[in-house]
């Protein structure tokens, strides 16, 4: 097992009826700024709830932050904050309007331009305004990581940054909002926890037996739940549990003392920052293909997630693997997903050079756990994709 620190500081409340705790969470000597997306909140009676639960706080409202939130649209926010001295965040919202109030959070105090963030990948460990959320879409696991995601609209780029500053403070997580989401939504949230874990687990053999038995059980019980959940959004057994697995997937365990992937998630943005495609549907496009180019890395790993997970049976690594990337594209295409980009556009054509050139731009020479997704890999990867 490789050496590493585990730190973790979000208090994560989970369960129906736990936003009566907000009062008692949120600082009671400053201004908050409430943060919301493009109105869900206002339909599903979330709002109507918050406000409630911090009746007699001084609230200043900021709405708007869209999928994939925006720069642009955040440093609006970033404004607001500075000119009313607001002192807290509360993002009432999926993972979009949570990374959102993570890039405001690091930008009110950042000296120079806050683009800088995101086009160095900065690493936020201080001066951050300190941030709650109210989670409304389970999928991302940001509501307990310290990890976000912003889109520059002018440059279409989409872009990470992070940080130990960057953990929300505290995190309620009431499985009975997924009940107003549209399946679409349910749908993507299955898909993004599931490749979150493949990221993690998806590699090579290694000596962390524990680890990959964490990541197996997340997998199984996401393959269990996961049609199930789409069509039962009201079943809290079934609600409470996918919200807990997309939270475990990504909120900094499974990474713990073992190689990791992430380059379904590096090319799968580029398809989000260039077409609008659903995060969780970039993914579904990109992994099965990007399992398929790097088989020779990967084929112990998959056979063992084949057998584990899907119970194939086969005489040999290769034949257990092939069934194994056979089955998650099932059960993608069961989770509501298609899996080729021209299913989302007719202008595919040179994404794959556009990618590429992308990445030379940034110096990415070598993706994956091994850096040998060079980018001839990436190129093949994606054009497998069309
Ligand atoms: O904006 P509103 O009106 O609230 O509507 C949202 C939005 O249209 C709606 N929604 C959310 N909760 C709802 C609801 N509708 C009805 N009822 C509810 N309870 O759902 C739509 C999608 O919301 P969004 O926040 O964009 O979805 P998601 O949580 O999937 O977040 C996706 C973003 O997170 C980033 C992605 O790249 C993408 O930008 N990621 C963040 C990660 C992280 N911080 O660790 C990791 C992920 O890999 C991912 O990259
Ligand atoms: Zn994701």
């Amino acid at each position: 097992m490789l050496n590493f620190e585990l730190y973790n500081p979000t208090n994560l409340i989970f369960g129906k009826g736990q936003i009566e705790k907000l009062s008692a969470l949120v600082p009671k000597n400053t201004k908050i700024l409430l943060a919301y997306g493009g109105g869900s909140i206002f339909k599903n009676g979330i709002h109507e709830q918050v406000l409630k639960n911090l009746e007699g706080f001084e609230i200043v409202e900021f709405g708007g932050i869209e999928p994939n939130p925006h720069f642009e649209t955040l440093m609006k926010a970033v404004e607001i904050m500075r000119n009313e001295n607001i002192g807290f965040i509360l993002a009432v919202g999926g993972g979009s309007v949570i990374d959102g109030v993570k890039f405001i959070s690091a930008a009110v105090k950042f000296e120079g331009n806050p683009m800088e963030i995101l086009h160095k990948r900065m690493q936020i460990k201080e001066n951050a305004i300190p941030f709650g959320t109210v989670l409304t879409l389970p999928a991302t696991g940001s509501e307990m990581n310290s990890g976000a995601v912003v889109t520059i609209q002018s440059t279409q780029e989409k872009l990470a940054f992070g940080g130990s500053a960057m953990f929300p403070k505290f995190s309620i997580c009431d499985p009975t909002v997924i009940e107003s989401l549209p399946k679409r939504q349910i749908q993507n949230g299955v898909v993004d926890a599931f490749t979150h874990v493949m990221e993690q687990y998806l590699t090579y053999p290694h000596d962390a037996i524990l680890q990959d038995r964490i990541a197996e059980s997340v997998l199984q019980t996401l393959a269990e739940i996961g049609p199930e959940v789409v069509e039962n959004p009201t079943d809290y057994k079934l609600a409470s549990n996918f919200m807990w697995s997309c939270t475990m997937a990504l909120n900094g365990l499974l990474n713990k003392g073992v190689p990791v992937d992430w380059a379904t998630h590096m090319i799968g943005h580029e398809l989000t920052a260039l077409y609008g495609i659903d995060h969780a549907r970039t993914l579904a496009i990109i992994g099965p293909n990007l399992y398929r180019t790097m088989f020779e890395t990967k084929k112990e790993k998959l056979a063992q997630y084949g057998e584990r997970v899907w119970h194939v049976s086969g005489n040999t690594i290769d034949e257990k693997a092939n069934q194994a990337i056979e089955k998650t594209v099932e059960f993608f295409h069961k989770m509501g997903m298609n899996t080729k980009l021209s299913e989302y556009t007719e202008n595919y054509e040179d994404t794959a050079a556009f990618i590429v050139n992308r990445f030379s731009e940034r110096g990415w020479k070598g993706l994956g756990e091994k850096q040998n997704i060079t980018l001839e890999k990436v190129k093949e990867i994606v054009e497998l994709s069309y």
